[in-house]
């Protein structure tokens, strides 16, 4: 008896380890075919959100393309992916996934599942994998600068010089023909700044890592007359122009108009010293509807923020600041662009109406990055007259912020950089009662909606779909309950 146990035992010790050694060795092949490699899995996150910026003559310091250029940075990629919508973070868009509208227009940003995938690979050794698991390599050319799309038309503004150390500047500069000969009106519009910096190099300031002399430029569009002065009051303001800016895109059926034979204009320009003597221009990329377009909505034109009376104490982080507006009209808010300055950390945007508080935006800020996110087509928000739209600021005036030149410092408002601005500047829209229940009812086909459904950013859509039924309704169901 002893002798049988203690055989089977052995036995079926053999087996388990059998079993065992088996398992292992599928464990090791499926490991094999799910190793996050370069070519694979890596390349093509690099492709889709880095390389416009991250390649020869690219805005960012480094090329990101081929394995050999990105190996070495994988530990720092995994650091800067990982800060998700934290100041700092690449790429640079900063939307809090958790909270919110999630649906924007050329979002760049990362899934989890990304994040993690690159981590996974920096913390493996960075395998390489099969050259064959390779996406087509992207071809670079110099209209990768447009982030929306390369420009029907183009103007540049006239080269400035911004010496080694020299103080900030302020000032105007001179007018520019847009060289137009009809009217158009405008889908989008991007500035870029092109200038003779070496990208590859580092440099001593650390504003979009040290690549620009523009710090912002708010401009307009005007009419000259035919002594070359200004037509007074027939100016058009356009989205003011920052560093690290990306491009506006309007609301397809609130194009802007752009007017034949109009000017830029600009009596506000910032230019900063880059750390090295640098020649640059900005160049202005509009794109354009159709000839035969007419645009449906108006702009508005909606002050949200504070700038009188903003106080931010010294060496103390998540300060909050509130502002609020009244909507006046039927209103599509297009874009969100929180605007703060060195203390900013994050902004929120939340619609109020009736009893509802909804938070429709909640971003991370980095004033070295100053970003707009516009809203996919069926995300934007579509308020009702009355809507209270509150934007929630929130300022880390601490050293745990590197933005902030001197964190014992109180900060009140003002223009300058070292003082504060509290702005959403976003773009919004507003639409007549007919327009509004239109949008509302295209929205409810798109999105499938139903009475149990709930959207953000859109209180009334659901309204039709769980209104009181009729009077008739009500008596044939009576009926049929009589009949019961
Ligand atoms: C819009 C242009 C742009 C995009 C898109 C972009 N970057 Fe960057 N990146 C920059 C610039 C400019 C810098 C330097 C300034 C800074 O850090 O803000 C930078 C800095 C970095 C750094 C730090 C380099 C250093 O030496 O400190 C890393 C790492 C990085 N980017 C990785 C990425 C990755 C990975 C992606 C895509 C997931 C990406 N970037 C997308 C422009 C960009």
């Amino acid at each position: 008896m002893r002798m049988n146990f203690a055989k089977s035992f052995l036995n079926a010790t053999v087996y388990v380890a059998t079993f065992l050694s088996f398992s292992a060795i599928a464990i090791a092949a499926s490991a094999q075919s799910t190793e996050i490699t370069f070519h694979k899995d890596i390349e093509p996150i690099l492709q889709r959100s880095c390389q416009n910026c991250h390649r020869d003559g690219g805005a960012g310091p480094m090329p990101l393309v081929s394995y050999e250029q990105v190996a070495p940075y994988a530990g720092l990629i995994e650091y800067k992916t990982g800060l998700r919508d934290k100041a700092g973070a690449m790429p640079p868009w900063y939307m809090e996934k958790d909270v919110g509208i999630q649906e924007y227009k050329d979002d760049p940003s990362l899934s989890e599942e990304e994040i993690s995938a690159i981590s996974t690979w920096a913390r493996s050794g960075t395998p390489q994998g099969n050259i064959s698991d390779s996406p087509e390599p992207l071809v670079f050319d110099d209209s990768l600068k447009w982030g929306a799309g390369e420009p029907d038309l183009i103007v540049k503004t006239e080269p400035v010089t911004k010496l080694s150390g020299t103080p900030d500047w302020w000032g105007e500069i001179p007018s520019v023909p847009t060289g137009l000969t009809e009217d158009r009106y405008v889908k989008s519009v991007e500035v870029v700044e092109v200038n003779d910096v070496d990208n590859q190099v580092g440099t001593g300031r650390e504003t979009v890592g040290g690549r620009y002399i523009f710090h912002h430029m708010i401009w307009a569009t005007a009419q000259m007359n035919e002594s070359g002065e200004r037509v007074p009051g027939l100016s058009i303001p356009w989205p003011v122009h920052e560093v690290g800016r990306n491009a506006d895109i309007f609301d397809e059926d609130a194009g802007r108009l752009l007017k034949a034979n109009s000017w830029i204009v600009s009596d506000s320009v910032h230019l900063h010293s880059n750390g090295r003597d640098t020649t640059g221009h900005l160049e202005i990329g509009f794109r354009f509807h159709d000839e035969d377009y007419e645009p449906k909505y108006q702009s508005a034109f909606i002050g949200l923020g504070n700038g009188v009376d903003i106080s931010i104490a010294g060496n103390q982080s998540n300060q909050e600041l509130h502002a609020y507006t009244v909507l006046e009209q039927h209103t599509k808010i297009i874009t969100f662009e929180p605007h703060l300055h060195a203390p900013g950390e994050r902004m929120c945007l939340e619609a109020i109406w009736g009893y509802t508080v909804e938070t429709l935006s909640c971003v991370g800020y980095d004033h070295n990055w100053v970003r707009g996110y516009p809203y996919a087509e069926n995300s934007a928000p579509l308020l009702p007259k009355g809507t209270i739209l509150h934007i929630v600021g929130y300022m880390n005036n601490s050293e745990t912020n590197p933005n902030v030149p001197d964190p014992r410092n109180w900060q009140g408002s003002g223009n300058r950089s070292v003082t504060n601005m509290f702005i959403d500047l976003g773009i919004r829209v507003t639409m007549t009662d007919d327009q509004f229940h239109e949008a509302m009812e295209e929205r409810r086909q798109a999105l499938d909606l139903g009475p149990n459904d709930h959207v953000i950013g859109c209180p009334l859509c659901g309204a039709p779909l769980v209104a009181p039924i009729s009077e008739e309704e009500v008596d044939n169901n009576n009926e049929v309950a009589n009949n019961d």
